[in-house]
């Protein structure tokens, strides 16, 4: 019942586009995965959008998620339903932060609600990579952080929302191996309310950078 034209050529400037049609090529040529399942969106659009985050999405974010750059988010393993809200709050232009408008809200004009489905069933599904190590005590600082939260400063427990192995829960991210750049800066906007979820927001209001600092290099550490 899809209603996206399969063969059309996602825009992008004419060097990618050849890039992508090599890289589309590739993808076809290593043929069918075998993971499609009956509940999968239908097989075309799962092509497509495998095609999509091999050729394209994969310049920042890694042909499998699993992005090598401190600045652009990992996605391997993330939760599939959060990846489909964040395509389509970046596409309704309400996640704002500048990082935000400047790469992703033209990334994601003009993915319709099929392709958004099968990138994110693309993602959930791929492995995440282990990631950096950082410094044992911020760290540890981190752990206790993620774990307790600080009470005197009214910050509540990471854990009771992105779970004890910071898998993520329900529709809750994960955050394990995930960049830890990314993640202080996350932990900003929130703050800031650059990106605005009231959440996250009465999470990180009271965190001080040092604070943001050790989660996200805890975080980054876990498996
Ligand atoms: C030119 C680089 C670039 C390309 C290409 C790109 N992205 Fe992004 N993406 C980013 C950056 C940078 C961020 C982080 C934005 C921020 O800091 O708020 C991001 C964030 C995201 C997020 C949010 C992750 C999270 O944990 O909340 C998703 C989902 C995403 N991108 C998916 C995609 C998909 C799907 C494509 C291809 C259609 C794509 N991106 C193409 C740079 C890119
Ligand atoms: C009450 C539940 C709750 C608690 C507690 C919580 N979070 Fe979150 N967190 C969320 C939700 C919901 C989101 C998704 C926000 C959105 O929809 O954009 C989120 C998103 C995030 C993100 C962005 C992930 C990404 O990929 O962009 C980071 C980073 C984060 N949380 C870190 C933390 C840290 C660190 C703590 C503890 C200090 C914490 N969270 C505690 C609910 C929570």
């Amino acid at each position: 019942m899809c209603m996206i034209d399969k063969h059309r050529e996602y825009s992008v400037p004419p060097r990618r586009s050849r890039m992508l049609a090599v890289a589309s090529l590739l993808v076809l040529g290593v043929g069918a995965l075998g993971w499609a399942r009956a509940d999968a969106p239908d097989l075309a659009t799962q092509a497509f959008a495998q095609r999509l985050a091999i050729g394209v999405c994969g310049t920042c974010h890694g042909p499998h998620g699993n992005s090598g750059q401190p600045k652009f988010p990992r996605l391997a393993g993330q939760n599939g339903n959060y990846l489909v809200a964040q395509l389509k709050n970046f596409r309704g232009q309400t996640r704002g932060d500048p990082d935000a408008i400047g790469y992703m809200w033209g990334m994601a004009a003009e993915l319709d609600d099929p392709t958004i489905e099968a990138l994110a069933k693309y993602y959930s599904s791929q492995q995440p990579l282990p990631g950096r190590t950082g410094d044992p005590a911020l760290a540890a600082r981190g752990r206790e952080i993620y774990e307790h939260g600080i009470e005197s400063e009214g910050v509540p427990a990471c854990s009771s929302c992105h779970g004890a192995d910071g898998h993520g829960v329900a529709d809750f991210p994960r955050l394990a191996s995930q960049r830890s750049q990314y993640i202080l800066k996350q932990l900003a906007s929130f703050q800031s309310n650059m990106r605005n979820v009231a959440v996250m927001h009465g999470v990180a209001q009271n965190l001080r950078l040092n604070e943001m600092q050790a989660v996200a290099t805890y975080l980054e550490g876990q498996p």
